[in-house]
């Protein structure tokens, strides 16, 4: 089992060029799909759910082929419409391939990605929204089997600004006759970029990046190159890691925009923030000072994915912070861990409240989730002394060579395969959606 070797109190110092985003690339990949013909998607970071989405890719008969960080996809020769469980299972966001598949070929069988580690995950929004397209579903259990005669545009109106069901809409309505119109859409760049790439491959979408999308199918999709946009969360990590450590970092390739929540929350507890069109700098001016509360919420609001990070950041400031989670209603696993490491967190329901401690401490911890695990690494690198971080599988889902990125900023850190045997830190498994 490899593990993060961490030996906390360096400042990180430099500058670096942010990975393409993992919640951008893997609606992009589903949308690959839809065409029948070659995509090639520039900036595609090397991550395990790319893996993932590559398989599904695979077994549903496309090609695929990666030149550094250029996958080049050919979905011309797609032949099945079902997704075995396995594949489902590996993350969360493969119920994308509900919209692609049953667009592509007028029937899906696949299974629901189900519960996962932050709370319920419904995808009531995704199926109303696809069963008003014209879309029979059947389901049994976990199975869902999905077919249509010719999926019709309508006006949907979603009840929660779901970024998932936005872009499975999106994706399916890509070809349907007609025009459909997204109410209460999500807002999130991901969404930009994901339009973006569906009007390279011919689509006509209008209106990503506010409650209203709109989409003409059925227009004629064809070859296409497009560029996948940055990773704001892996750079709002970056910049976490940054602002704990006492450094400054360059953060380039991610859009100022994307990060004005995140980086206003650093502003605010001390930091000196410098923002150009596609870099950001954070400089830290010594101990971080807690902040007002922060509430996460959909885009372009604070993002749920900063908020382990960012919390990692501030216990070690001064003063207290209160965080109040309203996106998942289990997203506060990594506090425990955090406690291992020595930080005051109390939790009850939404609601942690962070008392700032003068300083962390080393010690054993373990991903349970994603940007949890990302939060971990964060304070490991604040923290007084040698901490080991585990459950990898979590972290390589979202952060391309995470390592890497940090080691050349200067920090003690090496991923290394574990001696140590404890099977309550180790354990393997959890669950690896998100
Ligand atoms: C996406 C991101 C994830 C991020 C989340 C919120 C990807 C691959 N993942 O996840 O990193 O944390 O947005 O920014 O892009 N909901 C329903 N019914 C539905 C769908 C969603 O009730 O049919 C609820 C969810 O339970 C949750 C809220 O809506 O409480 C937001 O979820 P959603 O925006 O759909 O998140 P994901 O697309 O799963």
């Amino acid at each position: 089992m490899e593990i993060l070797q961490i030996r906390g109190g360096r400042r990180l110092e430099g500058s670096l060029r942010v990975q393409g985003a993992k919640n951008s690339v893997l609606p992009i990949l589903a949308a690959s799909l839809v065409s029948g013909a070659v995509s090639v998607i520039e900036n595609c970071p090397a991550l395990r759910d790319v893996e993932a989405s590559a398989a599904i890719l695979r077994h549903l008969g496309c090609t695929l082929r990666r030149e550094g960080s250029t996958l080049i996809v050919d979905s011309g020769p797609v032949d099945r419409c079902d997704v075995p469980d396995d594949l489902m299972r590996e993350m969360r966001s493969s119920v994308l391939f509900l919209g692609a598949v049953l667009a592509r070929t007028g029937c899906a069988s696949l299974s629901l990605p189900g519960g996962c580690e932050l709370g319920p995950r419904p995808i009531d929004l995704h199926l109303s929204g696809l069963r008003a397209m014209g879309a029979e579903i059947a389901q049994e259990g976990s199975d869902l089997r999905c077919r249509t005669a010719g999926l019709r545009g309508c006006e949907i109106q979603l009840t929660i600004p779901s970024v998932g069901a936005t872009e499975n809409l999106m994706l399916a309505a890509c070809r349907a006759e007609g025009t459909t119109v997204i109410r209460n859409a999500a807002r999130e760049p991901e969404i930009v970029d994901l339009q973006g790439f569906l009007r390279a491959m011919g689509a006509s979408v209008q209106g990503a990046g506010s409650a209203t999308v709109v989409v003409e199918g059925s227009r004629p999709l064809t070859d296409c190159c497009h560029a996948v946009l940055g990773d704001r969360i892996a750079a709002a990590t970056y910049l976490a890691a940054a602002a704990a450590s006492g450094g400054d970092v360059e953060v380039r390739g991610v859009s100022y925009r994307h990060l004005s929540t995140v980086t206003g929350i650093f502003s605010e507890a001390g930091c000196h923030v410098c923002s150009e069109p596609d870099s950001v700098r954070l400089r830290s001016r010594g101990r971080l000072r807690g902040v007002g509360p922060v509430h996460t919420a959909p885009y372009p609001g604070f993002p749920t994915d900063a908020q382990a990070p960012v919390m990692a950041a501030l216990a070690g400031s001064l003063g207290e912070t209160v965080f109040v989670e309203n996106i998942f209603s289990d997203r506060y696993r990594h506090v425990r861990e955090l406690r291992r490491l020595g930080a005051d967190i109390r939790t009850e329901g939404r609601v942690a409240v962070v008392h700032g401690v003068p300083y962390l401490h080393g010690a054993q911890v373990r991903a349970t989730d994603l940007r949890g695990g990302a939060g971990l690494v964060v304070a490991a690198l604040a923290a007084v002394g040698e901490s080991e971080v585990a459950g990898l599988e979590h972290i390589d889902r979202g952060y391309e060579e995470i390592e890497t990125v940090l080691a050349a900023l200067g920090a003690d850190i090496r991923r290394k395969e574990s001696i140590r045997k404890d099977p309550d830190l180790y354990r393997e498994g959890g669950d690896a959606r998100g």
